[in-house]
């Protein structure tokens, strides 16, 4: 059993939603998320409450909303974003739609206040903002705390109610001391004890799985991620070998020595299915759709495994590594924008759920917190400290194209007609990406900032052919164009790992866009990024020799026309490019 929740956070549809709660957690709370519009009653037994951001403008009719009633009730509330719109939109405020949308990082001059949600903060700090709305006018018993030169009404609060709102997002790393705001709001004002640490939860999860598995044995699909790996362990653990069996899947989307590593997990089997996914992938371009066909298919090839194996009679449950937010993200609670389908929710695994033979020991942590459980269990750090990859695996980050195009000259740069991925405020759209000249984060900011219609810049480090005369070929994702990715990202990670800088970046994805000349059809899209966890992200520079040293080798590729470097922090651009 979990504590009661101290914190609950309201998820208005935000994406950062899950890392307030985790940030609450970090402090040693336990915080779980709800749906928006949970009644006031239901909230009661909390210390306190957050409203999260979300895409929405206060005004749309299918906008998120909250129980008014949580204001009434004497528990601290704190809206951040959307949650401060909504705050001063029921409370009586004013909120006007904004024309353009303020993306970044601001400065906040934060009022003379003894306030204690601003204890130690005063003067200027530094905070990251993404919102297209602002509130104009407060509640009336509000004052404004804070404000930016864009964003007059910045923070505000009503301390004799204990209501707090902030329009930036002290959640995320880019706001300089985001920690100490809600540090503040949880110690100070809702008055939370430390009840939460992760290592700690080891024997209460092990006992968890005894009472479920009950003298059933469990079954996982393991992937080599962190989570199915340390969910795994843990029901070894709880249960003896004996009693627990783990099937890898092979879907040919893996990355070069992907299946090796994991085939040395003892207790684990290899399930060959590499041209089935493959197959069933022939001639796709569109990428929710790549997703699609890889959750389906995995669907049929666990099936077939359980079948096979006799897995569905009464001895066995299935164990999954679903982590908190694989719960919300596929509609755990309402608001949650649909940006990926996690095949650990399929309705086939629903129905097992419930009927109650599915274990998932981690359901209720996030990803660094599963870290530390793997930590307490002994696991290696060459398993726990891997970079993310994503489940659909290569798929995702080989670019396909329905049509033939030209690279089109602009003033700013070359458009390239390769859509990739933005998230711009809370909403994902696909747009082409601008190549720009030089390696210049500053100046790819600016412009993607500057202009609309393009999510992501670029620049070439190394090209064959010039980059005005290449074209956009129309392909899909065959299995040449995944053993050529297959074999970039090879390189790539080889040459990062010996130079150390692997260490150095949370996650690297290597991607392959179908840019080029007739002979060498593709190039080659570097992305290294700094990242806490993957919501937002800093794109950083390499060393260059490492960067000369990946070029050489991937220009030794026939097949390659250039290697690009990206330039995108998220946001505006996510990591994967689908
Ligand atoms: P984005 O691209 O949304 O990625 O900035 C954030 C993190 O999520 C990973 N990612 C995925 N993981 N299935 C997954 O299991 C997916 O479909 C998927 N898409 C993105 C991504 O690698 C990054 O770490």
């Amino acid at each position: 059993m979990n504590p009661t929740p101290q914190i609950i956070v309201l998820d208005a549809g935000g994406q950062y939603c899950h890392l307030i709660a985790r940030k609450v957690r970090d402090l040693g709370v336990y915080a779980e998320v709800r749906a928006s519009e949970s009644p006031a009653a239901t909230l009661r037994s909390a210390r306190g409450i957050i409203i999260s951001g979300g895409p929405s403008s206060v005004y749309d009719p299918a906008s998120p909303t909250v129980d008014p009633a949580i204001f009434t009730t004497g528990q601290p509330v704190l809206g951040i974003c959307y949650g401060q719109q909504l705050m001063a939109h029921l409370l009586g405020g004013e909120v006007r739609r904004g024309e353009k949308g303020e993306y970044g990082f601001a400065t906040l001059r934060l009022s003379e206040t003894t306030d204690p949600v601003f204890g130690g903060l005063a003067g200027l700090q530094q905070v990251w903002m993404s919102h297209r709305d602002t509130v104009t006018a407060p509640p009336a018993g509000f004052v404004v705390t804070g404000s930016t030169e864009t964003c007059a009404i910045a923070a505000i609060a009503d301390p004799s109610r204990r209501l707090y709102a902030v329009q930036f997002h002290p959640e995320v790393v880019h706001t300089a001391r985001g920690q100490e705001y809600l540090r503040n709001f949880v110690f100070h004002v809702c008055c939370c004890v430390r009840d939460w640490d992760p290592r700690h939860r080891v024997p209460m999860v092990e006992q968890e799985i005894r009472d479920c598995a009950g003298d059933r044995k469990v079954f996982f699909f393991v992937s080599g991620g962190v989570d199915s790996s340390v969910a795994f362990a843990l029901a070894t653990r709880a249960l003896g070998p004996e009693r627990v069996r783990g099937v890898y899947v092979d879907t040919g989307l893996m990355r070069e020595g992907e299946t090796e590593f994991v085939s040395r997990m003892p207790g684990l089997t290899v399930e060959h299915a590499e041209e089935r996914f493959l197959g069933a992938l022939g001639g796709i371009t569109d990428p929710e759709q790549k997703r699609h066909i890889i959750g389906e298919e995995f669907v049929r090839v666990q099936e077939r495994i359980i079948d096979a194996r006799h897995l569905v009679d009464e001895n066995w449950i299935l164990g999954q590594g679903t982590i908190y937010p694989d719960t919300i993200e596929s509609g755990g609670t309402a608001k949650a924008a649909l940006i990926k389908t996690h095949h650990n929710r399929v309705a086939g695994i629903q129905r097992l759920i419930a009927c109650g033979r599915v274990l998932e020991p981690l359901k209720s942590f996030y990803k660094d917190e599963v870290r530390e459980v793997g930590r307490e269990l002994g696991l290696p750090g060459e398993l726990l400290d891997r970079h993310p990859f994503p489940g659909p695996g290569l798929a995702i980050r080989c670019v396909c194209s329905e049509f033939d195009a030209p690279v089109r000259a602009t003033p700013d740069g070359l458009v390239l007609p390769v859509n990739s991925v933005g998230v711009q405020g809370d909403s994902r759209s696909y747009a082409p990406v601008l190549a720009i000249g030089t390696l210049d984060h500053d100046k790819a900011t600016a412009l993607i900032n500057r202009i609309a219609g393009i999510n992501r810049v670029v620049a070439p480090v190394e090209t064959r052919v010039a980059v005005e005369r290449m074209q956009a070929s129309a392909c899909s994702l065959t299995p040449e164009r995944i053993a050529r990715l297959r074999r970039a990202d090879a390189i790539v990670r080889r040459l990062s790992h010996q130079s150390g800088y692997d260490a150095k970046v949370w996650q690297f994805p290597v991607i392959l866009i179908p840019l080029g000349a007739s002979a060498a059809p593709d190039s080659v899209v570097l992305r290294p990024v700094e990242s806490v966890d993957g919501m937002t992200a800093r794109s950083v520079a390499m060393p260059s020799v490492l960067l000369q040293a990946i070029c050489r080798e991937l220009l030794a590729i026939d097949e390659i026309a250039g290697v690009f470097y990206d330039l995108t922090h998220k946001p505006p651009g996510t990591i994967e490019w689908e």
